[in-house]
């Protein structure tokens, strides 16, 4: 399958939606508005909300609520971001291409703006209008995945670990930790609420939350890497920031082919759990070999 076309085509469902989803930027508050538009609509690869969506697919369904509960992820992802920039934080000044948020609205409100962003996603997969004609009693697992995937147990968490390793002599496993709550959660509970919305059943559910486990990490790991081998242009942020910042990262422990290797190896396993799916999980399997691959 083609799947640069593939991805390019759900980007924009995903953007479409957005735009309609997102409050404009004229309503009041309006630089709360304008703000949180800013970095949502700044050009994002829409991983997670495509793994969402490709994985209702794979089980062969377009379930009700899917664009609702696919953007869900972006609008955390966006928040995440938005707070992982901040001077407190990573002090980054260049993300998705342009100043990063604090740069532009100040460090007050680019924390509202992420406020903003993670209340709005839990308010998009609440909404009647949005979700009409979905099983209520998996809309409410699907919540459930996106609170835990993004909250202490899951991201924040690993956004906690991240810091707290900063100039510390970390080992492995520790690093695997960290990238597994930072990334991978949020991106096993995309594969998750894709699934649940298309009514997976436990074997299909546990097949997928391992393929996203893998491809979570293999995310991270790729991540690492473009910080060392990217430039500013590809990235659309700053590279070499993990090192300035005196993070260990795969590339530390295993050197820059030695991480890419592992992340490659990530992709072979998760594509190997998707073993009892048909073509229509090819999508999936093209999105894991992607993020290996891809140069930003
Ligand atoms: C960057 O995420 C931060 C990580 C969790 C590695 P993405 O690489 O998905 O960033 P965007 O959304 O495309 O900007
Ligand atoms: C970002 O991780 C993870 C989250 C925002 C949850 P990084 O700090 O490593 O990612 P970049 O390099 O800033 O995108
Ligand atoms: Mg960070
Ligand atoms: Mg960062």
């Amino acid at each position: 399958m083609d799947i640069a076309e593939y991805l390019e085509r759900k980007r924009i469902e995903v953007d479409r939606f957005l735009d309609l989803a997102a409050p404009p930027a004229a309503l009041p508050p309006t630089t709360l508005h304008g703000s949180l538009r800013y970095s949502l609509m700044a050009g994002g690869k829409r991983v997670r909300p495509i793994l969402t969506i490709a994985a209702a697919e794979a089980l062969g369904h377009t379930p009700p609520g899917l664009m609702a509960v696919a953007c869900s992820l972006e609008l955390i992802h966006t928040y995440s971001l938005i707070h992982d920039d901040l001077p407190s934080m990573d002090n980054d000044d260049f993300r998705r291409g342009k100043p990063t948020n604090h740069k532009v609205y100040g460090e007050a409100m680019a924390i509202l703006a992420g406020d903003a962003l993670l209340t709005m996603a839990f308010d998009l997969i609440s909404r009647p209008d949005l979700m009409k004609g979905c099983d209520p009693v998996r809309q409410v697992r699907i919540i459930q995945e996106l609170a835990f995937g993004s909250g202490n147990m899951g991201m924040v968490g690993g956004q906690v670990f991240d810091i707290q390793a900063e100039n510390q002599d970390i080992d492995l496993p520790t690093l695997q930790n960290i990238h597994k709550h930072k990334t991978g959660m949020l991106i096993r509970a995309a594969v998750r609420m894709g699934a649940i919305a298309a009514g997976a059943s436990d074997r299909q559910l546990d097949d997928m939350t391992g393929y996203a486990e893998d491809i979570g990490l293999a995310f991270q790991i790729a991540d690492d890497v473009l910080n060392v081998t990217g430039t500013r242009e590809e990235l659309g942020k700053n590279p070499n920031t993990d090192a300035e910042r005196g993070k260990k990262t795969y590339p530390t422990f295993y050197g820059v082919d030695g991480a890419k290797q592992l992340a490659d190896d990530c992709v072979t396993r998760a594509i190997s759990r998707l073993a009892s799916f048909g073509s229509s999980a090819d999508p999936l399997r093209a999105i894991a070999r992607y993020i290996t691959a891809r140069k930003n």
